[in-house]
């Protein structure tokens, strides 16, 4: 290829790439069928270990998205958690604690909740099991052992599928807290192999809810990175 078929993909890699930003509020507008499909057929071009392929998607939309809604806030409504890949606050470290400790005051400060007011933060939370009110849901299962190795190529498919469909124009929000309810998922959905990793809600954007206008930063390159040329 050219050097200015090069400079042409590496402008449209920054913008999309630095475009696409986790979307938490939906118009209901449902993304035509042949969109949908031509997104995760792109997706399904990730890269994995000696190309396995480890992830099993279910993709919803419709009926079958409400009756998923309803019996995911049930399941909450009822503290009936269940996680297929373990979870501990313990596993992020006091760096990792301070990101994410200035991600939620951006969040919750945009949605005018209070650092302290726990109620209206789990409210908010069990209200995002609708998926942001997002037509259409994507679940990530991690087939195999489910292990560490395999959960990261699902990473790199969920990565590629949300860049994907930023390039359709379709708006996403990953949602790990949808993993906290994985046999409800399994059970809606008839799902008879694989550990859910995480949820993807997507859409298209709510351009006026004032949530969709958080920022997220990032670490400094040289926080993440050394470069030994
Ligand atoms: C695996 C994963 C799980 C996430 N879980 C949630 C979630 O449960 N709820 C939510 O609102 N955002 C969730 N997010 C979105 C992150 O908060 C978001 O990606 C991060 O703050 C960076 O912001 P940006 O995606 O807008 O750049 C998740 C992201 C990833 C990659």
């Amino acid at each position: 290829m050219s050097e200015s078929v090069f400079t042409e993909l590496s402008g449209y890699a920054e913008r999309l790439i630095r475009g696409r930003h986790a979307t938490r509020a939906f118009r209901p507008d449902p993304v035509p069928e042949d969109t949908v499909r031509a997104i995760f057929a792109l997706a399904g071009s990730a890269p994995s270990n000696s190309n396995a392929q480890p992830w099993r998607v279910e993709v919803v939309g419709g009926a079958r998205r409400e009756r998923l809604a309803n019996a995911l806030q049930a399941a909450h409504a009822e503290r009936r958690t269940s996680v297929d890949l373990p979870y501990s606050e313990d596993m992020y470290t006091p760096v990792h604690q301070e990101r994410r400790a200035a991600f939620g005051a951006g969040l919750y400060g945009a949605l005018g909740i209070g650092a302290d007011d726990h109620a209206a933060r789990a409210a908010y939370d069990a209200k995002s099991l609708r998926f942001y009110g997002a037509p259409h849901a994507a679940f990530l299962f991690v087939t195999g052992d489910g292990g560490a190795r395999l959960a990261a190529d699902v990473g790199a498919y969920m990565q590629t599928l949300l860049l994907a469909m930023a390039a359709y124009g379709v708006d996403s929000c990953p949602q790990g807290l949808l993993s906290f309810y994985a046999d409800t998922v399994r059970d809606e959905l008839e799902v008879a192999e694989g550990r859910l990793l995480v949820g993807v809600s997507f859409g298209y954007a709510d351009e006026n809810a004032p949530v969709n206008r958080v920022t997220t930063g990032r670490a400094d390159l040289e926080a993440t990175t050394a470069f030994h040329l």
